[in-house]
Order: C-alpha cells, then sequence, then structure tokens
C-alpha cells in the first residue's frame, strides 16, 4: 500500500514545489520507492525542476498525471502529489478523497496564516464523514526564519486553536533557491547551510512516513 501525500495551499508561492520535491529526495534517501506527481499543469516547477536535474535526474521520477501507470503507482510505498496554488473548491475535495495526508505549507506572516486557516476551516467542513478532510490535514510551517521565535510561536498559536501542525519546522535557507536553480536538492549544494536545510527536510519526511 503506497501513502499518498498531497501539497496544496490557498496561496501561491509558499513552497509546495520546494516541499514536494525535497520530500521526495528524503524518501528515497531513506530507501523508500518514491513518486512525485506534478499536477501543477500551470506552473509546472517539479517538472522543471528535474528537467533541469538532467540525465542523472533526482533520483525519483517526476510525472505528469498522464504519465503515471497504475502499476507503479500502486508498488509505490510514498506518492506525493504536487499542485498548484489557490485550488478550486472541487478540486480539493476530490484531493482529500485520494490523498492519506494533505499537507499544507505555510509561511509565518500573519497574512500567510489568515489564508492557511481559511483553507484549514473548509477542509474541515468538507471532512465531517469518516474520509474526513480534517483528520488528514496537517500544516507545515515553511520558510521559517532561522533566527528567533516566529515558527515556535505560530506552531504553538495553531495548535492552540485545534490545528494539527508539523513538528518540524522547515526553515528558511538560500540552499532551496540554489537547489531549484540547479535542478537539485538542498543536500548536494554547495552551501554552509545546506547540511542544516537538509536534516529539516529529513525530520519532517520521518513525521510523514
Ligand atoms: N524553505 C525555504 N527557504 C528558502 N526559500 C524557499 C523555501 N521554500 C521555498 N522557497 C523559495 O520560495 C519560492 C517559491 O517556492 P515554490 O516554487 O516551492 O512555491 P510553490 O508554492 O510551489 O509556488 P507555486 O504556487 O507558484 O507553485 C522559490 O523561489 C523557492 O526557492
Ligand atoms: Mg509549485
Amino acid at each position: 500500500m503506497s501513502r499518498v501525500l498531497a501539497i496544496t495551499s490557498e496561496k501561491g508561492g509558499v513552497g509546495k514545489s520546494t516541499l514536494a520535491v525535497h520530500l521526495a529526495g528524503a524518501f528515497t534517501q531513506r530507501g523508500l520507492s518514491t513518486i512525485l506527481i506534478d499536477e501543477d499543469g500551470r506552473v509546472g516547477s517539479s517538472l522543471r525542476w528535474a528537467a533541469r536535474a538532467g540525465e542523472e535526474g533526482l533520483g525519483f521520477p517526476v510525472l505528469t498525471p498522464d504519465d503515471v501507470k497504475p502499476k507503479k503507482l500502486a508498488a509505490a510505498a510514498a506518492v506525493l502529489i504536487d499542485t498548484e496554488g489557490r485550488p478550486k473548491r472541487k478540486e480539493l475535495r476530490r484531493l482529500s478523497e485520494r490523498a492519506d495526508l494533505i499537507l499544507v505549507p505555510s509561511g509565518v506572516s500573519a497574512l500567510e496564516l489568515d489564508s492557511t486557516r481559511e483553507l484549514l476551516d473548509f477542509l474541515l467542513e468538507a471532512g465531517d464523514g469518516a474520509n474526513g478532510g480534517g483528520r488528514k490535514t496537517r500544516i507545515v510551517l515553511t520558510r521559517v526564519p532561522p533566527v528567533g521565535h516566529a515558527g515556535e510561536d505560530a506552531r504553538e498559536n495553531l495548535r492552540d486553536e485545534g490545528l494539527t501542525v508539523c513538528n518540524t519546522l522547515v526553515r528558511q535557507y538560500a540552499a532551496y533557491q540554489k537547489a531549484a536553480e540547479l535542478g537539485t536538492l538542498a543536500r548536494d549544494v554547495r552551501d554552509a547551510r545546506a547540511a542544516v536545510a537538509w536534516a529539516d527536510i529529513l525530520a519532517l519526511s520521518r513525521e510523514l512516513l
């Protein structure tokens, strides 16, 4: 049985594709067969990321929905779905039916946290039934300033409101941007903070599978 993790958010540019690619890399490094499906037809950043990786690739397949073979899908331990920002309500409902877990990345600014709350409200409402969208939704705080307590504070506040938040804070490091430019993973870029960035991703991956 594969575990299907969908990544979505109310706002664009919060770090969905960065998380999708890096989590897929972390699962792969841990020996879990992983597939990343890029369902962001408009931007296709995961696909483009993989294209920049060239022949060597990223170590796991990045596919369009049309390229997905049901057999391969069933054989994978982890299936990650990268989606476009601002999904339509209908798409969200479909996503919550297909996924075992919906990950909602969010920055820690008040504005970003508010749009994340809105999305969670919808998913909680949509998920009244046994396959509840709410119960299988988790916020992951990302682009968290490495200095100060903004990440910890946001996590505690959201939890006080009854929302489920990953323990791991994915901190803001230039290594992720470099990785995107080079078509590789933060683990593999030459950067003083590459190792700490990768440690965040590995920790998050262990919370999820
Ligand atoms: N943890 C991080 N630290 C530093 N930069 C980050 C981090 N996560 C994402 N970024 C940067 O933020 C920008 C947006 O990230 P990304 O493309 O992953 O977001 P997205 O949610 O997939 O966007 P879209 O809605 O357009 O698909 C990129 O420049 C990326 O390098
Ligand atoms: Mg994206």
